[in-house]
């Protein structure tokens, strides 16, 4: 069944909302914990090995009491039934959105045209799991009899953002095996990796759901060519493999189809690193890995399905970022994670987040009437602190943020442990605390400054405060609490496409701006004459021709 399309401003909680804005916008976060003792406790959740606190945020009992409201109203639990039942919810592109289903153990039943889905699973699964075993124990050996060293990663967007954070993330659970990405096809970036690469020990894994990707094809062709120079055409049975839906288009590309691993329809490009497309994970970190990964997944998928939404983790984050989305109209988000090993994955949570919920028609076909699609962005603390904090502290924009840190470090170094995580409590709190007039006038006296510097400094060295945040603190970094993290952002995108009435799961933005780079491609490469253009790109395009000549 179809979901439901109610327009949010037009429910009852919407306009609530509207009013209860009005009457605590000024309301300083501090205060309310004066008020309420139990306040910091009310407003956590603890899950298995998560805490989430989000007490520093600009919010009432009245506006969480409004915001689950909303969530009740646009009907949310419906829809979640149908996304996990595989329902076809990617309506536009008319697909089940089923990556929650990677997860599943092997016992469950989802049904996508008359058939259980999980068999089919499981056989890929298990495909995944006998190759990596072999590679990474040497029991598939190069065409020179050699181990294989190194494993590139060839795919763009989900086809390379998920696989490459991930890595990144667990490389403290890494193997022998080093993992490099190529996505870009700027070919100094295919260049710069295979040139510190020998042909004879590394594997290829090219991924492209569809197989007609202009970037990955482009990498692939190339370094197909470069392995080539000296290889016989032969290795490459055993040096190339593919992850894709397009089966025909891979065998096509010369790849055996033993080498073959398949995805599906089901499975969004930006939502698939449990499928095959997390291959080079499972080589990275080994099956057992990549399986505790799905299964932490998997544990936060039960969660968000069951849980009532006033303790749900992903509901809840969803629902403060509509708060400052649309009411307070907070112009983007940040997400802080406290962990070097988490570099990457702002970076991967842009396309989850952007690619799903940048849209401006609703579910009718109507352009919305409200803001949706949140902009993220992050980098790991303490560097961001030492970057852009500035502005989030002193700025005039206001910027809610979350802050991911683990508590337990990997390799037992407790002492900057302890540096970095009091880097971590003590960001939010000033965030939300700031620093009053007197207590710089104070600090200043203090400092023994006189009072003529005193007047002139003080405006410079206040802090306004109550800057919104929440907490996301973690036992460990694990391939399970990061499979957990992962899924609670897929949610959390969930649940706000679901609210804002949009569709999350198509990305037709993408392909204007395709089409005019192949009609370009082909006016550069004929060396035709530039049509149709506007006369700006014409200019831009005859002043790179004499450029390039
Ligand atoms: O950016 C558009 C997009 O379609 C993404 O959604 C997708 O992850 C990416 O391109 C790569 O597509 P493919 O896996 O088909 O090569």
């Amino acid at each position: 069944m179809a979901l439901k399309t109610i327009n949010p401003t037009s429910t009852k909680a919407w306009k609530k909302l509207e009013a209860h804005f009005k009457d605590i916008k000024d309301a300083k976060i501090k205060d309310w914990f004066t008020k309420n003792p139990n306040r910091a406790s009310q407003f956590t959740v603890k899950w298995e090995d998560f805490y989430v606190d989000y007490s520093k945020n600009r919010i009432s009992d009245k506006t969480i009491e409004l915001l689950l409201e909303l969530a009740d109203e646009v009907d949310l639990r419906d829809a979640t039934t149908k996304y996990f039942e595989g329902d076809i919810i990617n309506t536009t592109e008319g697909r089940e959105v089923l990556h929650t289903a990677l997860r599943n153990p092997e016992t469950a039943k989802v049904i996508v045209d008359g058939k259980n889905i999980m068999p089919e699973i499981y056989q890929v699964k298990n495909k995944i799991k006998n190759f990596s075993n072999q590679i990474i124990n040497g029991d598939l050996k190069s065409y020179t009899e050699q181990r294989f060293t190194d494993v590139v990663n060839i795919g763009i967007g989900g086809s390379d953002l998920g696989p490459a954070m991930v890595v990144d993330s667990l490389a403290f659970y890494s193997n022998h095996l080093k993992t490099h990405f190529i996505s870009n096809v700027d070919g100094d970036h295919v260049n710069e990796v295979i040139k510190n690469l020998n042909p004879e020990t590394t594997l290829f894994v090219i991924v492209s759901k569809t197989f007609t990707t202009q970037e990955t094809l482009s990498n692939a062709n190339t370094i197909r060519e470069w392995f080539l120079k000296n290889a016989p055409q032969k290795a490459v049975a055993k040096h190339f493999v593919a992850v894709s839906t397009n089966i025909e288009k891979v065998k096509a590309f010369g790849i055996d189809e033993t080498n073959i691993f398949p995805m599906w329809n089901w499975v969004g490009g930006r939502f698939s690193l449990w499928s095959a497309v997390g291959l080079s994970i499972s080589l990275s970190i080994g099956f057992e890995n990549f399986d505790k990964l799905l299964s932490g997944a998997h544990k936060m998928d039960e969660h968000f399905k069951r849980e009532p939404f006033a303790k749900n983790i992903p509901v809840i984050t969803a629902l403060l970022s509509i708060w400052y989305n649309n009411f307070f109209k907070a112009e983007s988000e940040a997400i802080i994670p406290y962990s070097q090993y988490l570099n990457q994955f702002v970076t991967y949570l842009q396309q989850g987040v952007m690619e799903s919920n940048g849209k401006s028609i609703d579910r009718n076909g109507d352009k919305v009437n409200c803001q949706t699609g949140t902009i993220i962005w992050g980098e790991p603390g303490t560097n961001s602190q030492h970057a852009f904090f500035q502005l989030i502290h002193q700025g005039t924009k206001l910027i809610p943020a979350e802050f991911i840190g683990f508590a337990k470090p990997l390799y037992n170094n407790n002492e900057h442990q302890d540096k970095l995580m009091s880097n971590f409590f003590a960001q939010t709190e000033a965030l939300m605390n700031g620093k009053p007039k007197n207590e710089v006038i104070n600090e200043l006296k203090t400092q023994g400054y006189s009072e003529e510097e005193i007047i002139k400094l003080t405006p410079f060295k206040v802090f306004q405060g109550n800057k919104p945040t929440t907490t996301i603190l973690i036992n460990k970094l694990t391939p399970e609490s990061l499979g957990k993290l992962i899924a609670m952002y897929e949610h959390k995108i969930f649940v706000q496409g679901i609210i804002w009435n949009i569709f999350s799961y198509d990305q037709f933005g993408v392909e204007l701006g395709k089409q005019l780079a192949n009609n370009i491609l082909e006016e550069i490469s004929t060396k035709t004459s530039f049509n149709n253009h506007d006369k700006s790109t014409l200019n831009l395009l005859k002043h790179y021709k004499d450029l390039t000549k």
